[in-house]
């Protein structure tokens, strides 16, 4: 079959991560996370000193890190500047961080730029997921889901994935989760939107194996 181009959106806590990298597992398909880079060139920008409130300076470093993704779904990675920032970029501190980076126009040109590129290679197809995958950086992609689940079932989640001393705070994770979709939401430069053509699945109350399943089967459709 001809390559195929999936782009997944949707707010946090909807299970894109799990999804996208079981469905590109079981078709053979490249994986992209998008939110990896720009939790990464905030990572970048944090360790270099740039106040992230700072529209103009963040914007003015945009260009510096270098990213690179690596898009096997069994092991995804990520770098800056040749170190592996896997684990940083998941810090509390760059969770709080990353919303005001990405709505910097200059720091979006240069990642949807990269992300075109690595979707371009792909020789099967890749599963991209972001929040403007199918509205921006990909709008001619052969597939685009839009996830979503209430912002309890959300929270739930979030916190099961943070564990520990984290995983009390339901209603702190909660907040934090709504403020940062309220965020990237509102910003101008490419907000988390649906695409008027994404399928939008509610993941409310299905399970993770139940989305997988219902993603995969939309793809088949489409090959
Ligand atoms: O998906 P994840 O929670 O790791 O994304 C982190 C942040 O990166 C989001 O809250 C959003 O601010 C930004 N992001 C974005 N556009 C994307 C993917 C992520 O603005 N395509």
């Amino acid at each position: 079959p001809a390559a195929v181009i999936v782009g997944i959106d949707g707010p946090s806590g909807t299970g894109k991560s799990s999804t996208s990298k079981a469905v590109a597992a079981k078709l053979g398909l490249r994986y992209l996370d998008t939110g990896a880079q720009y939790r990464a060139i905030t990572w970048w920008m944090l360790n270099n000193g740039i106040d992230v409130k700072d529209a103009e300076a963040v914007a003015d470093a945009a260009g510096k890190p270098e990213i690179v993704s690596g898009t096997d779904p069994a092991a995804p990675t990520i770098t800056v500047d040749g170190a592996d920032a896997a684990a940083p970029i998941r810090t509390q501190e760059v969770t709080s961080a990353v919303s005001a980076v990405s709505a910097v126009p200059e720091v979006r040109t240069r990642l949807t730029e990269l992300q075109r590129a690595i979707a371009a290679e792909a020789p099967d197809g890749i599963v991209v997921e972001g929040r403007d995958i199918g509205t921006t950086v990909l709008p001619d992609a052969d597939l685009k889901i839009f996830l979503t689940a209430s912002a309890e079932a959300r929270a739930a989640r979030r916190s099961g994935e943070l564990g520990g001393k984290e995983a009390a705070d339901l209603a702190a994770t909660r907040a934090a989760l709504v403020r940062r979709d309220a965020a990237d939401s509102g910003r101008k430069t490419s907000p988390l939107a649906k695409a008027a053509d994404a399928v939008e699945v509610d993941t409310t109350e299905l399970t993770l194996d139940q989305v997988i399943e219902c993603v995969v089967t939309l793809i088949e459709e489409k090959r």
